[in-house]
């Protein structure tokens, strides 16, 4: 059985002077193992980011707890441990690239934890080859693309030797080649090499890559389940204002028009595969 690396015990949180506002999270109650692939979707404003952040003590609750590989995120002394463990990716690439070269960049977070120094330049290398970085490891970030600049955010967190990748809607400023990109790689670290993923995004595909998905909603959590339980819910996901995966849109548009497809079906090769079974032999 894995490990718990991440837990919620009740959290709330809420913005503001002593958290004055209306609560972005409530009573959340979470695990999640070790190794998992986690999505998480729900409506703007439903309080995913501010979940993200307090998995790496970003954000710290008001009521309830949050533990990290079980240290607490309320412990101040626990934090630079915790956000070794947990590095965040956001949704804008350029805000999270500091120095002035992309191997620069990759080693800037083992510098502030006092990595010595040949050790740096050895995982920095690590980084650059497995992250398919090497040819650019002289360039200014600001230069790349934006799938080159995600990759390389990863690469700075990688050389931490993380055990969680905190991901807030990552592909969003990404062309469809870049992201095709990013997801390969983010599932490979997830399979290879056991890196726990939280994935926050708005599309229903690259959640239904997850083996499990999250839905808030009103900084509650409303459902948690398999993609094929999720993402084909569609009076669900309608509900609050979302959509399922394109293959299960169009399912409920063909079962609406009497073909008897079977229900759940969440991607385009299963679709096209019951829809061909249906069709009289060419
Ligand atoms: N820095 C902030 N100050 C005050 N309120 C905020 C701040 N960030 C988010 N909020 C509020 O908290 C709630 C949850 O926001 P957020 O976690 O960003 O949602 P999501 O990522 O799902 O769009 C929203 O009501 C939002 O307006
Ligand atoms: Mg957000």
């Amino acid at each position: 059985m894995a490990e718990v690396l991440l837990e919620t015990k009740a959290l709330s949180f809420a913005y503001g002077e002593e958290g004055r506002n209306r609560p972005a999270l409530e009573d959340i109650n979470l695990k999640v193992l070790q190794g998992e692939y986690v999505a998480i979707i729900g409506p703007s404003g439903s309080g995913k980011t501010t979940l993200l952040k307090h998995f790496n003590a970003l954000l710290t609750p008001c009521r309830g707890q949050v533990l990290v590989k079980g240290l607490s995120t309320a412990e101040k002394a626990n934090h630079p441990e915790i956000r070794r463990l947990c590095g965040m990716i956001f949704q804008n690439p350029d805000n999270q690239l500091v120095a002035n070269t992309v191997e620069e960049d990759v080693a800037f977070g083992l510098e502030n934890y006092r990595v010595p120094p040949a050790e740096i330049r050895s995982r920095v290398a690590e980084l650059l080859k497995q992250m398919e970085l090497e040819d650019l490891a002289r360039r200014p970030p600001h230069l790349l693309s934006g799938g080159q600049k995600q990759r390389v955010a990863i690469a700075g967190i990688l050389a931490m030797r993380p055990r969680c990748l905190l991901m807030d809607e990552p592909t969003s400023m990404l062309d469809p080649r870049g992201r095709r990109e990013l997801l390969e790689t983010v599932q490979k670290l997830n399979r290879e090499q056991g890196i726990t993923v939280l994935h926050v995004t708005h599309y229903p595909e690259e959640a239904a890559l997850a083996r499990r998905v999250l839905v808030l909603e009103g900084g509650r959590l409303a459902a948690d389940g398999p993609p094929r339980e999720i993402l084909t819910d569609l009076a669900l996901l309608h509900s609050l204002g979302l959509r399922g995966t394109a293959a299960a849109e169009m399912a409920a548009f063909l079962r609406e028009a009497d073909l008897p497809l079977p229900p759940k079906l969440l991607g385009q090769d299963e679709l096209v595969e019951q829809i061909c079974s249906l069709l009289p032999a060419i």
